[in-house]
């Protein structure tokens, strides 16, 4: 069973079982108040009995029996009930009364009561019967007394004791429920004020929540303090980003426009003409500064962007090796590919995990100088998909190989026109696909070799 409100499980689960407790409680008290009312009403019946057995005598040598006035008059309780008697000699001869008062099947001994209920002239009936000796009449002779009565003053006995404490136990119940229902309020009370501290709180505020409560909330409120300070960080990471991101567009933006206006002003062809190229190779740079923050924020381990597809790393490599053959063969680089000839699928974003090998590339072909040679290889090893690129360029310092994964950052004195996104990407792009990325130096103690290692897909 679900129910919305707090209270309200917590109110049902102390309710419904109390409720049940006083339904049985109830119940034995009905027993109880039926058991003292035929108690009252037998003593009465057995006093009637005696009374009227004690008036029983011989006369004349025959039994006759007196119904003293005494011996009806105690049943006069004003609720209108009935009472019948039958007095009977123990030859079977009715002396006083009604011959149809029913009478118990075994008389029993003398002078023992006997109570019983039966119907008579279609009314519930209480009664009692009761042999006795006959004064004056020696040892062996008795009468049978019977006397019944109807049964309004028992029942309203009956009800008067149970409804008493039916209505003790209900004021009861409804205290306890009262008592409950303030305990819970006040219990959860700090709930609530935490509930409102939420709701008021300010978008930007992000001041943990005071812990010093009680000590069932406290892991909630560490909880959510905790969320909080991701959030946050997470939050002035995406400012941070995006400041540099504007302050990296800014100066080429501005370029462009010198450029233009630049152009815009040369008076002879040849400048204009010169103009121009510089502008459109300062638009591509700037465009593609732009695609590398769009993959950026793509990759972004917490964006939408999970593990999604499957890709092959062999043909991914021999493509983007492909389309920087010229550029390779232009800087007269030596671009090499080593692979098994079998494909390495690995699970991850076919666009993403290309972006990874363009950027790496790239750099290995920017930052070495003309002559030397750049080798990609790429092997399935261990459950893993290992790529390493190696490059007999400058390679990077150790105490370099940390930062230069971070945003924006460029070694200093880097030539060329990189924005110092290439590395951040590589690295969002292979923790995104559940994998390591680790620089080293290259072959020979020199240039740089970066190591990738990618989770296999399964087949
Ligand atoms: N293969 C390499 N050999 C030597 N230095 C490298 C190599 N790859 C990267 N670096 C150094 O690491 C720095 C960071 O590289 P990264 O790719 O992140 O940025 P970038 O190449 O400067 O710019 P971008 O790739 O965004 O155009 C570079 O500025 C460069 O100094
Ligand atoms: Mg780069």
């Amino acid at each position: 069973m679900k129910i919305e409100s707090l209270k309200g499980t917590l109110l049902f689960w102390v309710l419904v079982p109390l409720a049940a407790v006083v339904a049985v409680n109830l119940w034995t008290s009905y027993l109880n108040a039926r058991g003292t009312a035929d108690l009252v009403t037998d003593r009465t019946l057995e006093a009637s009995v005696r009374s009227i057995a004690e008036y029983t005598s011989v006369e004349q040598g025959m039994i006759a029996a007196q119904i003293p006035p005494s011996a009806l008059e105690m049943f006069n309780t004003g609720h209108g009930d009935h009472v019948y008697y039958r007095v009977e000699s123990d030859d079977g001869r009715l002396l006083a009364g009604y011959a149809d008062v029913p009478v118990p099947k075994d008389r029993g001994p003398q002078s023992q009561p006997i109570a019983y209920q039966h119907d008579f002239r279609s009314q519930p009936m209480r009664l009692i019967a009761m042999e006795y000796p006959v004064v004056g009449a020696g040892p062996a002779v008795s009468v049978l007394v019977v006397v019944g009565v109807t049964l309004k003053a028992h029942n309203a006995m009956l009800l008067n004791i149970w409804l008493t404490a039916a209505i003790q136990q209900f004021v009861l119940l409804v205290i306890a429920g009262g008592m409950i229902g303030t305990g819970l309020t006040r219990g959860l009370a700090p709930l609530l004020r935490l509930r409102d501290a939420v709701l008021r709180r300010d978008d930007s505020d992000m001041k943990p929540f005071s812990e010093s409560t009680q000590s069932e909330l406290r892991p909630l409120i560490a909880a959510l303090n905790n969320y909080m300070l991701r959030v946050h960080e997470q939050m002035e990471a995406q400012r941070r980003f995006i400041a540099n991101a504007a302050h990296q567009l800014k100066t080429p933006l501005a370029l462009l426009a010198t450029q233009a206006a630049f152009a815009q002003r040369a008076g002879a062809d040849r400048d204009r003409e010169e103009a121009l190229s510089a502008l459109q190779a300062n638009t591509m740079m700037t465009a593609r500064l732009v695609s590398q923050l769009l993959v950026l924020s793509r990759a972004e381990p917490r964006s939408g962007a999970r593990r999604s597809g499957r890709t092959d790393m062999v043909e991914t490599a021999r493509a983007v090796l492909d389309d920087f053959a010229a550029t390779a063969l232009k800087s007269s680089i030596e671009l090499g590919f080593e692979e098994g000839g079998t494909p390495i699928v690995v699970p991850g974003d076919p666009v993403l995990l290309r972006e990874m090998l363009v950027n790496l590339i790239d750099n290995a072909l920017r930052y070495t100088p003309a002559g030397g040679s750049v080798t990609v290889s790429i092997a399935a090893e261990e459950g893993l998909c290992r790529i390493v690129i190696v490059d007999d360029g400058p390679g990077i310092p150790p105490e370099e190989q940390t930062r230069v994964f971070e945003r924006f950052y460029r070694i200093p004195g880097s030539g060329g026109d990189g924005s110092g996104l290439g590395l951040a990407i590589v690295r969002e792009i292979v923790e995104t696909a559940g994998g390591t990325v680790t620089l080293a130096e290259g072959a020979n103690g020199r240039g740089l070799a970066v190591d990738i290692r990618l989770p296999l897909a399964e087949l």
